[in-house]
Order: structure tokens, then C-alpha cells, then sequence
């Protein structure tokens, strides 16, 4: 049986000032039935740390380079994430992917340093608007992993989470249905399946884009969605743990 994950992902939205009250409504109402966790932004690391730690919310950060250091300037390592106590990391976020890219080649890379620095990487992949109408949905998520496999092999995704996020329903309030959301994530967990039927079948394979406390539900409902990534929802406290209360 897989443990349900809900991960918000806050991108770059937040401030000390508004931070403390999120992320002390978050531990304060986080029953430790399914596993929380908040993805902030770099600098909030710390705050995120002195609020969460000793709670049941784990939290991370949403990229980590590929490097382990050096002189690479506006980067931060693996290791620089486990010092602030991290345990996820997403790599591969399609905003990552789209304006600043990383490619699969990249990601890849990514998501081998999370792992050499004791992190828990969240692979994120999905279809934009344009792949999803030309019927190439599976190849693209498809491609996407196997990218990851080449570099890290079956193994690795023991501890490693992956995240189908279409990038279509992204912020834009249209959420995959149920229905075409476990169809991709059968074709998931189908591809780990070729390579490790003990790896496919403890893998969580999260859903995000536009979830919501009233959709959360019957998405988390389906067999192969083993809970969430949160954006917009994320940022407001009721909204985020009704999302962790339907998980
Ligand atoms: P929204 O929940 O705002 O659609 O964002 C999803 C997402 O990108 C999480 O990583």
C-alpha cells in the first residue's frame, strides 16, 4: 500500500511575513495520515525549517543543480538543500523545462545529483496543450522518463517520486479528469513495470495541475494517483489541508 503524498509547490510567491502564518497553519493542521510536504522558495528554507521541524510536514525546494559545487553562480547544490534539512526536491518542473531550459538531458542530471546528496527527487513530467492534440501524450511522458532511467536506472526511483503534471492544466483552472489522469499514470507505472515490478508497484505517481479541495478527491481516488502537487491551492492554508484531508 502506498502512503498518499500531498507536496505544495509554492513557485515564486511568498514573503517572511506571509510564510509564518501559512506554514504554521499547515503544521497545526497536518494529521500525519497521508505525507505533506512544501516545496518554498530557496531563501524561505530556513523559516520553512524553524516552523516545520519536529512536525509531521516535511518541505524542499523546486530545482537543485546538477553540480555538486563549483564555481556555477546562482546555483545551489544537493548538499546545500540537505543543510537546510530538505528531504524533496522537484526537478524538471515544466516551468523549468519551458522558460529557463532544462532539458531532459538536464533533468536527468538533476535529479541523480538530488539523489547523491540524500534528497528525494519529484520528477516532473507532462504534455503541453499541442502534444495532447496530436495524440502524443504517452511518448512524450514516455521520453521524458526514460531519459532519467538511462542515467539513474529503475533502482533509483525506490526514492524517487514522479510527478504527471499536464502542463495544459497547469494554473489555468482546467484539471485533467480523473479519467485521463489515471489513464497516464497507468502508462507510468507501466513503463517502471518493464524495467521493476517491485519498483512500479511502491512508486507514488502524484497528479498536479489546477487540484483543487473540490476535485482532490476523486483524483486521489484513482488507483494509480497516489496523491498531489499543489501550486495555486498551496498558498492558502484551508484550501491546501482540505487537498491533504481528501489524500
Ligand atoms: P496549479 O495547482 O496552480 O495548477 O500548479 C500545479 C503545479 O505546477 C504544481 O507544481
Amino acid at each position: 500500500m502506498r502512503t498518499k503524498l500531498v507536496a505544495g509547490n509554492w513557485k515564486m510567491h511568498g514573503s517572511l511575513a506571509t510564510n509564518a502564518g501559512l506554514l504554521q497553519a499547515v503544521r497545526d493542521g497536518t494529521t500525519g495520515k497521508a505525507e505533506v510536504a512544501v516545496c518554498v522558495p530557496y531563501p524561505y528554507l530556513a523559516q520553512a525549517r524553524a516552523v516545520l521541524e519536529g512536525s509531521a510536514v516535511a518541505w524542499g525546494a523546486q530545482d537543485v543543480s546538477e553540480h555538486a559545487q563549483g564555481a556555477f553562480t546562482g546555483e545551489v547544490s544537493g548538499a546545500m538543500l540537505v543543510d537546510f534539512g530538505c528531504r524533496f526536491v522537484l526537478v524538471g518542473h515544466s516551468e523549468r523545462r519551458s522558460f529557463y531550459g532544462d532539458t531532459d538531458a538536464l533533468v536527468a542530471a538533476k535529479f541523480a545529483a538530488a539523489q547523491t546528496a540524500g534528497l528525494i527527487p519529484v520528477l516532473c513530467v507532462g504534455e503541453s496543450l499541442a502534444e495532447r492534440e496530436a495524440g502524443v501524450t504517452g511518448e512524450v511522458v514516455t521520453r521524458q522518463i526514460d531519459a532519467v532511467l538511462a542515467n539513474s536506472g529503475a533502482g533509483a526511483f525506490a526514492r524517487a517520486v514522479v510527478a504527471y503534471e499536464p502542463v495544459w492544466a497547469i494554473g489555468t483552472g482546467r484539471t485533467a479528469s480523473p479519467q485521463q489522469a489515471q489513464e497516464v499514470h497507468a502508462l507510468i507505472r507501466a513503463r517502471f513495470a518493464r524495467d521493476s515490478a517491485d519498483v512500479a508497484t511502491g512508486l507514488r505517481v502524484l497528479y498536479g495541475g489546477s487540484v483543487k479541495a473540490g476535485n482532490a478527491a476523486e483524483l486521489f481516488g484513482q488507483p494509480d494517483i497516489d496523491g498531489g502537487l499543489i501550486g495555486g491551492a498551496s498558498l492558502v492554508a484551508a484550501d491546501f489541508l482540505a487537498i491533504c484531508a481528501a489524500a
